[in-house]
């Protein structure tokens, strides 16, 4: 009796162990997925440049406002092909945007041709890091050879030197740091010595709507995918199933306010969506309750958005189907260690992501037009 009693107490015993197992990594999961305060913050990797390699002179002279002269030899096959080409050559309506340093490689990008570009008949613009001259990798990157439009900015060393840019001169060095009193606000992260990687990535955003300003690519494009390069796309991703009247982010990666790392915009919403520093540059004083406290990029996005009555109406969610991955050499840059080996050669960064990207892939695609038009509340919950 006493012999099955205390079989019974340790089959309890086992059963209650893997049900606090599970529980613990449920909760693990969670608090990866949306917990806001204890973020971490991701540095891009920077090419640090001698005066000889690039002559862009931003630190030593306050003088030069000027753009600098950033790369663009794709972009001028593109001028001369709108005169000489037959008006119908230009039928691809989506243009897909890599923003940010080149990471994760070969694998991801041939994810992002076969299940992004391809199924969309979309266009690439890559704008990222110029690297050193000695670097001769970039001639076999497939990325900057498969783009119709490559801009090779500077590898600034203080990203207030790109913000100078944006703000047309350096007052706002003198304006900003007076409501800037937490240094771990990750909004300016990447300027001064500030930590995060605001100004890193919304720098690239602001670059971005220069460019489609200057190239008219609202009438060009009908929509825009703003993106990164170390996306890995599980299964095709076809825009076609969401409604343009939303902007669109996959699921989860929310961190307390809207994802920063993908985006589906109409043409007509672009240029507020992508429009996230250049007032808080202007003034200060209004953001001053996000410079005060230690907010992050997700949160402030959300806020700007908010500010342009793109948030929450016009924001709508699609069910993951792509996940942030690592390649090694990635792992000596960043503040994450390399996740799990799930393609040769291709880690995850947060496994959640995988996991539900895997669970959206395997739904039939009626399963993810519900999915999608539930989220539209076309079709009740
Ligand atoms: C800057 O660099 C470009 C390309 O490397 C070169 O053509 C140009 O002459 C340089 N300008 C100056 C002022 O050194
Ligand atoms: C249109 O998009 C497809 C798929 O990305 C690409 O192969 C093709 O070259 C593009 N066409 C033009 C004219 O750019
Ligand atoms: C950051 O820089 C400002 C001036 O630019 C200075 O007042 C402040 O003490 C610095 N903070 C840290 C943590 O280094
Ligand atoms: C999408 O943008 C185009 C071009 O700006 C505009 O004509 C169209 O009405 C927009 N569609 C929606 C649903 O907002």
């Amino acid at each position: 009796m006493s012999k099955r009693f205390r079989r019974k107490a340790f089959l309890f015993r086992v059963c209650f162990l893997v049900l606090a197992g599970q529980v613990l990594l449920l909760c693990h999961r969670w608090a990866e997925e949306e917990q806001q305060e204890h973020y971490s913050v991701e540095i891009l990797p920077r090419i640090h440049f001698t005066p000889a390699e690039s002559n862009l002179s931003l630190k030593s002279s306050s003088a030069l406002i000027t753009e600098p002269s950033f790369s663009s030899g794709s972009q001028r096959r593109d001028e001369l092909s709108d005169t000489l080409w037959p008006a119908d050559t230009f039928r691809n309506r989506t243009l897909v945007v890599v923003l940010g340093s080149l990471r994760c490689g070969e694998a991801a990008w041939k994810s992002l041709y076969r299940n992004v570009l391809d199924v969309n008949n979309a266009d690439l613009a890559v704008i990222t890091q110029a690297k050193p001259k000695s670097d001769n990798s970039r001639h076999t990157v497939s990325l900057l050879q498969r783009a119709k439009y490559v801009w090779e900015v500077p590898s600034f060393t203080d990203w207030a030197d790109a913000l100078d840019l944006m703000a047309g001169g350096r007052a706002w060095r003198e304006r900003v740091p007076e409501y800037y009193t937490d240094h771990e606000s990750g909004i300016l992260g990447g300027a001064l010595n500030y930590s995060g990687s605001g100004a890193i990535i919304f720098w690239y955003r602001w670059f971005l709507t220069e460019r489609i300003r200057e190239l008219n690519w609202k009438s060009r494009y009908d929509r825009f995918v703003i993106t990164r390069s170390d996306h890995f796309y599980l299964c095709p991703h076809d825009i076609n199933e969401l409604d343009p009247y939303f902007m669109w982010v996959p699921q989860g990666q929310t961190w307390g306010g809207v994802t920063d790392r993908y985006l589906v915009v109409n043409a007509s919403n672009v240029l507020e969506a992508l429009n996230i520093l250049p007032p808080l540059l202007k003034n200060p004083s209004r953001y001053s309750n996000y410079l005060q406290r230690k907010v992050n990029t997700e949160h402030f996005l959300a806020m700007r958005w908010r500010e342009q009555s793109l948030f929450p109406d016009k924001r709508n969610k699609f069910p993951r189907t792509m996940f942030v991955c690592m390649a090694r050499e990635d792992a000596l840059t960043s503040w994450k260690p390399l996740g799990i080996e799930v393609f040769p050669g291709v880690f995850t960064k947060y496994h959640i992501e995988f996991s539900t990207s895997q669970q959206a892939c395997r739904m039939s695609r009626q399963e993810r037009l519900d999915f999608i038009a539930r989220k539209s509340n076309l079709l009740p919950t």
